[in-house]
């Protein structure tokens, strides 16, 4: 098939809103084997190990520098009472994950281990609250126990568990899926819940929370609109009166149905489109969620959190299907690079995100065997990996000129070629997504405003759209720098494969 051409129009003197690192933010759930046998194997595993959290696996996350980890849920956040997970584990009562597989919960993995955690990985803590189960005096005693200094009850009881100095805890979380599985409310009833917990989620000794009510699945923006009115006026001088200052989302990518989501690996090109289409409607969710926002915060003081996003797959064959455990391939990978476009797109009001979720559950960065324990990194790791220059850089406008490169598919136009950027000091760096399957494209950056004085990329991309990587073949599927790039009267040229994701990294010239 001969090569398409397609111009990527980039302004580098034109900087936008701020990405927060933390829209790269993470989410491990007690679920399947995300907790044990993913982050945690206990003290006495053969598997390296600190204190029981796995070294493999906090060294492959240190490396993408995860800015954030949200816990304990997901549905198993409002089933979670925070007291069983602390003191002697050998004593810690047990319960049963009803939501997920249904399996007895030993109460292992806790507060102090989830912290610890945290430490290791050099990432904030994002705490998810029970709403749904829970007593506001229980969360307002939890936030006590995490972040107290002096000798209040909390921080005593903390103490006696052997942690002396309190945590920072920069985020909580408001319950999760209000309208689900955390207690299926009405948003009106939620709506004032929300004011009342997060009253009593208060800042202990200079730690700052950001309380996040659990906000709207998907399209439905009456529950945005209600939690948006219960802030009271915000559009003040003086700031709002708010009891919470985000609110979240929760978008998931599928092929099928709830009851058949659609395979991980054996998938036709027609689902190859669908899905990546899908993935691109996080743009129109954002879009349509910020603009119901924007009516009562025009300053854009609330952020929107996207708190759980990622592919959902039936699981592979023959495994519990309450632990949602999925193969991830390369349309996983574009499927994340698309999102991280949408999210870019819309810095001014999405201020997190949390891929659901890291370890052996749904969209993964990593799985683990749980025979061998062998380590695997998916081709989602590798975006997260290549796209680390954009965490905490300014977001720059990138219009995409490519004459037929859409396609029709459900009933929309899907663009074949994705792209977004970001400057920081004297770098920018664009990401590409070409979502065709079969088409090569030469891709021009028309760069304007500054001078590139160095650049270089990197590629993902496989054989097939379904490659993926597995213990015996753990570099199917990873980055390799891209030679294809050369000086163009523009800016620059590049040679985009079919089925890829490139990376660029520009170095600039003195800014006038
Ligand atoms: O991520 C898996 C589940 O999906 C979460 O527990 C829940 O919040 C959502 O429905």
């Amino acid at each position: 098939m001969p090569t398409e051409s397609a111009r990527v129009v980039i302004d580098l003197d034109l900087p936008g809103p701020t990405i927060s690192r933390h829209v790269y933010g993470h989410f491990a759930e007690h679920l399947g084997r995300c907790i044990y046998g993913g982050f945690w194997v206990g003290e006495d595993s053969p598997i390296p190990n600190a204190g029981g959290i796995r070294l493999d696996v906090v060294e492959a996350l240190r490396a993408l520098q995860i800015p954030n980890l949200r816990w304990p849920g997901g549905c198993f956040a409002d089933d979670y009472h925070w007291r069983d997970g602390i003191g002697p584990r050998a004593e810690r009562p047990r319960m049963v994950n009803s939501h997920w597989g249904d399996v007895v919960e030993d109460n292992s993995f806790g507060t102090h281990e989830f912290m610890a955690l945290c430490e290791l990985l050099g990432a904030d803590a994002y705490i998810s609250g029970n709403v749904g189960s829970g007593t506001v005096a229980e969360m307002s005693e939890w936030i006590e126990y995490l972040t107290r200094a002096d000798d209040s009850p909390m921080a005593a009881l903390r103490r006696q568990n052997g942690r002396d100095e309190p945590w920072k805890v920069p985020f909580f979380g408001l319950g999760n899926e209000a309208w689900g599985c955390g207690g299926n409310l009405r948003v009106e009833q939620f709506a004032s819940l929300a004011r009342q917990y997060s009253t009593y989620v208060r800042n202990h000794a200079g730690n700052d929370v950001y309380r996040i009510a659990a906000g709207a699945s998907d399209a439905d923006y009456h529950w945005t609109e209600v939690l948006m009115k219960s802030f009271g006026p915000l559009d003040g001088a003086d700031g709002p009166a708010a009891p919470f200052q985000g609110i979240s989302l929760h978008y998931y990518t599928m092929t099928g149905s709830w009851e058949d989501k659609g395979s991980a690996t054996a998938f036709t090109d027609d689902e190859w489109y669908l899905a990546l289409s899908r993935a691109g409607h996080m743009d129109e969710l954002l879009t349509r969620h910020s603009t119901v926002m924007d009516r009562y915060d025009p300053n854009k003081r609330v952020g929107l959190v996207v708190d759980e996003w990622g592919t959902w797959w039936n699981v592979e064959p023959g495994t519990n299907p309450g632990f949602l455990y999925q193969q991830n391939t390369l349309r996983d990978a574009l499927v994340a690079s698309v999102h991280f476009d949408a999210f870019h797109r819309h810095a001014d009001r999405v201020v997190m995100a949390n891929i659901a979720q890291t370890v052996n559950v749904l969209q993964a960065m990593i799985l683990t065997d749980p025979d061998t324990g062998a380590l695997v990194l998916t081709p989602t790791y590798h975006v997260f990996a290549m796209n680390a220059a954009h965490h905490d850089a300014t977001s720059l406008a990138a219009h995409v000129v490519a004459p037929g490169a859409t396609r029709a598919v459900d009933g929309k136009e899907l663009q074949l070629l994705s792209a977004s950027a970001s400057t920081k000091g004297s770098t920018a760096h664009v990401s590409l997504s070409n979502l065709d399957a079969a088409q090569d494209r030469t891709v021009v950056l028309d760069l304007r405003g500054r001078d590139v004085v160095g650049f270089s990329a990197q590629i993902l991309t496989a054989p097939e759209l379904h490659g993926h990587n597995t213990p015996e073949q753990p570099e199917a599927v990873a980055p390799r720098k891209l030679e294809e790039i050369r000086r163009h009267p523009r800016g620059l040229e590049l040679d985009v494969p079919a089925h890829s994701y490139v990376t660029v990294a520009l170095e600039l010239g003195a800014d006038d």
